[in-house]
């Protein structure tokens, strides 16, 4: 075998990777990894990796990792001249907003978000008529369209922080698109919505299934267990775990809990990041695959490398510069 390979096939094993292959096919991981990498170094590009993506993926070639706000944020300090995003549309569009000058690319046309299509930049309007002054409060998972509407962008890792310092000043607030996050922000922040805050019917396609009994089945079945959930999660759901939070916030209290047990109600591949992270604790996943997250693969990545101009994304620069006064305001909120 060929000596790069060899290597690359080690460092995959040292990381883990091998513990989540079948018979044969860490080599044919590591061929493509190997190759992904040396065309990455040649084209100068980073490769951001979102925890819902694959291990192979995250672990493999991944240069940024984390939730959609590290992401954003790396995204704005980085030296390369080409973005590759494993991870959503509304990521990249974001990375895009935050450096006109680079090329931004998805390795796949299907990484849409339910989230994103549940609102269109004319219902932003319709919702800033129907209620003259309120701030938009607006959620990262959606399109640059919507975010140019908007007055503050939130991540699931802001989104509590960002609202305070909004009701330092304002009675009401509209927050878009996520019904259910913003009915648990609300609760979080002891609101009423209808009354102090205006929501949304947008849902997220993973998210909203879960379902609050089962958490009780798990808790029977494992002492100790402690259940965290992503903030997209209806509040029935979020009412029967112990720490709601995005994805962010559930890693750090995996690495900071000595619990027998978690139990992680989000996207599959949060949960499979964690088992490779913290191989001594115990995890449950109570998961569900995210379709969007999961169309990227590493033979979408080498094929975009090979050839990125289809899959380059582009925003009008009127609408990414309004867009980007309203992501900057979340970076000066969320600091
Ligand atoms: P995070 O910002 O928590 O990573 O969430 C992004 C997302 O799409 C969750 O479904
Ligand atoms: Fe969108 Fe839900 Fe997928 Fe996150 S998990 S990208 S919110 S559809």
């Amino acid at each position: 075998m060929d000596a790069a390979l060899t290597e690359e096939i080690n460092r995959l094993t040292s990381l883990g990777l091998h513990r989540r292959c079948v018979e044969g096919a860490l080599e044919r991981v590591a061929a493509l990894t190997l190759e992904i990498n040396r065309l990455k170094k040649t084209r100068n590009a980073v490769i951001c990796a979102h925890v819902y993506q694959t291990p192979d993926i995250i672990l493999g070639i991944g240069d940024l990792v984390g939730d959609s706000y590290k992401l954003a944020d790396d995204c704005r300090k980085t030296a390369a001249d080409e973005i590759v995003f494993c991870g959503v549309h509304f990521m990249a569009e974001t990375a895009k907003i935050l450096n006109p000058d680079r090329k931004v690319y998805v390795p796949s046309k299907n990484a849409g978000c339910s989230l994103s299509e549940a609102i269109t930049a004319a219902d932003v309007r319709a919702l800033k008529a129907e209620h003259p002054g309120l701030p938009v409060v607006t959620y990262i998972n959606t399109s640059a369209d919507v975010k140019a509407e908007s007055d503050c962008i939130v991540t699931s890792a802001n989104a509590e922080k960002i609202l305070r310092k909004m009701y330092a000043e304002h009675d009401k607030v509209i927050f878009i698109p996520d019904r259910f996050m913003g009915a648990n922000l609300a609760k979080a922040l002891g609101k009423t919505p209808g009354k102090d805050i205006i929501l949304w019917k947008g849902t997220c396609v993973v998210h909203e299934h879960f379902k609050p009994e089962l958490i009780d089945v798990y808790r029977k079945k494992h002492p100790g267990l402690v259940a965290l959930a992503h903030a997209e999660c209806p509040s029935e759901l979020i009412r029967a775990v112990d720490f709601m939070g995005g994805t962010g916030d559930m890693m750090r209290y995996v690495e900071n809990s000595n619990a027998a047990a978690f139990l992680l109600v989000t996207e599959c591949g949060f949960g499979e990041l964690a088992k490779l992270r913290f191989p001594d604790k115990n995890f449950i996943a109570m998961c569900r695959l995210c379709p969007y997250m999961k169309s990227i693969t590493l033979e979408s990545v080498l094929a975009l490398l090979k050839d990125p101009a289809p899959e380059e994304v582009t925003v009008p620069p009127l609408i990414a510069a309004r867009a980007k006064v309203a992501i900057d305001k979340m970076f000066e909120l969320a600091a």
